[in-house]
């Protein structure tokens, strides 16, 4: 067990019809005007965009709409966001949708207090102070509805980075499984996964020893695992929409890591490059990336990997384990080759060129190397 801390300041409010309390929550917050910030099309076409108005007239919540966030988000429209937010003097951002429209909600909020334009936050400035963030979320996986990250895409330089921040954790973040019940099964498919990667990556990376935080990571995954299967057979399976609902947000609210010292995020480095240059979904990147980090790094932290391939799947070896879990991506339908996702091989020095960058701004430049994410990206090919 290593020393660490652990503050998660965020209200979580779980439960079917729970949206309804939003206009209660803000009132109670002190909060007058709020900047709502949505996606495309889902939450006007599901009804809940008129459920939280109506929630916020009953609270006398005054409200700018905010919508047409886009899934892996742009700068542009974050921009836009930020001069929205500042010109109605609004007093919080009320995100309702999935990651994407929470991240870009969390760096509006970032934006909106600030003098320099927002994309510095993500190039190495310290965010100070941001708009305090209110949640509802539609889609499990991200766990940004309880955490401090947001991941945003700068479209002229291809970059996609992020912030990690206390000031940006929600105040509040209402869950109500019910509606993820319309989530479509792809992107289903790609929540289990991302849920799986913000656990796995720590479990790997980290020192040997720290047992409860394994067995929390494999409860963890194990519930992913079987949650979705439940779900690819049943779209409308209460519980299973439930727990994995739950279980996603436990993956990334800093839970896990706790007391496990130093870890590295590798899989999501890669990936964030698949979706800054191909706009791949996110757990459509990592089901990618993740067998062949996996195959690449066994030979460091080899007792790990039977430990998972016996705990995960009950098999022997180490090398049957990281097969068994891509075959199991292979069954929910997410793809597992670049092909796939009609990324050629000839661009793979163009992708690690990519990552590079963001190798160096989390600090793992010395594993990570341009040769070492190409040696990687090999293994998906
Ligand atoms: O835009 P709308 O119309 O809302 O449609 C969305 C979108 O097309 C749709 N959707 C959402 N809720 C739905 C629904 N469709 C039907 N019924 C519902 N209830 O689903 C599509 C995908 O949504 P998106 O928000 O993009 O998915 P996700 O939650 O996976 O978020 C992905 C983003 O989060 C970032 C990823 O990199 C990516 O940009 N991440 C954020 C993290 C964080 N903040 O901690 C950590 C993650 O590792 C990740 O990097
Ligand atoms: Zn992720």
């Amino acid at each position: 067990m290593f020393d660490f801390t652990f503050h998660n300041p965020t209200k979580i409010i779980f439960g079917a019809g729970k949206e309804s309390l939003i206009g209660t929550e803000l009132n109670a917050a002190g909060i007058n005007r709020v900047l709502l910030v949505y996606g495309r099309n889902s939450v006007v076409k599901s009804g809940l965009l008129d459920r939280v108005m109506a929630s916020l007239k009953t609270g006398n919540i005054a409200c700018n709409q905010y919508g047409g966030v886009d899934s892996n988000p742009l700068l542009a429209h974050t921009r836009e966001g930020v001069d929205l937010a500042k010109q109605e003097k609004v007093e919080a951002i009320l995100a309702v949708g999935g990651g994407s429209v929470l991240d870009e909600a969390k760096a509006i909020a970032v934006g909106a207090l600030a003098d320099e334009d927002v994309w510095q936050f993500f190039i190495g400035r310290e965010v100070e102070r941001a708009l305090p963030v209110f949640t509802i979320l539609t889609l499990a996986a991200t766990g940004s509805e309880m955490n401090g990250n947001a991941v945003i895409t700068n479209a002229e330089t291809r970059q996609k980075y992020s912030i990690s921040s206390p000031h940006v954790y929600p105040k509040v973040s209402i869950l109500n499984p019910e509606l993820t019940h319309s989530v479509p099964l792809n992107y289903t498919a790609y929540s289990g996964v991302d849920a799986i990667a913000h656990v796995i990556e720590g479990y790997f990376t980290k020192q040997p020893g720290t047992h409860l935080q394994d067995r929390l990571v494999e409860g963890i995954i194990k519930t992913v695992i079987e949650t979705t299967d439940l779900i690819m057979v049943e779209p409308d399976h209460a519980r299973a929409r439930a727990s994995f609902m739950w279980t996603a947000t436990l993956a990334l609210n800093g839970l896990t890591p706790a007391g496990i010292g130093e870890y590295s995020f590798p899989c999501h480095m890669i990936e964030h490059a698949l979706s800054a240059i191909y706009n791949v979904p996110h757990g459509a990147g990592l089901s990618i990336v993740m067998p062949a980090w996996m195959r690449w790094y066994l030979s460091k932290n080899p007792s790990q990997f039977e430990r998972f391939a016996k705990e995960i799947f009950g098999l022997d070896s180490a090398e049957a384990g990281i097969g068994a879990l891509e075959q199991w991506f292979v069954t929910i339908n997410t793809p597992v080759r670049l092909h796939e996702v009609k990324i050629p091989a000839t661009d793979i020095e163009a992708i690690a060129a990519n990552a590079e960058g963001l190798a160096r701004q989390w600090g793992v430049s010395g594993l990570y190397t341009r040769e070492t994410i190409a040696e990687i990206l090999r293994l998906a090919v």
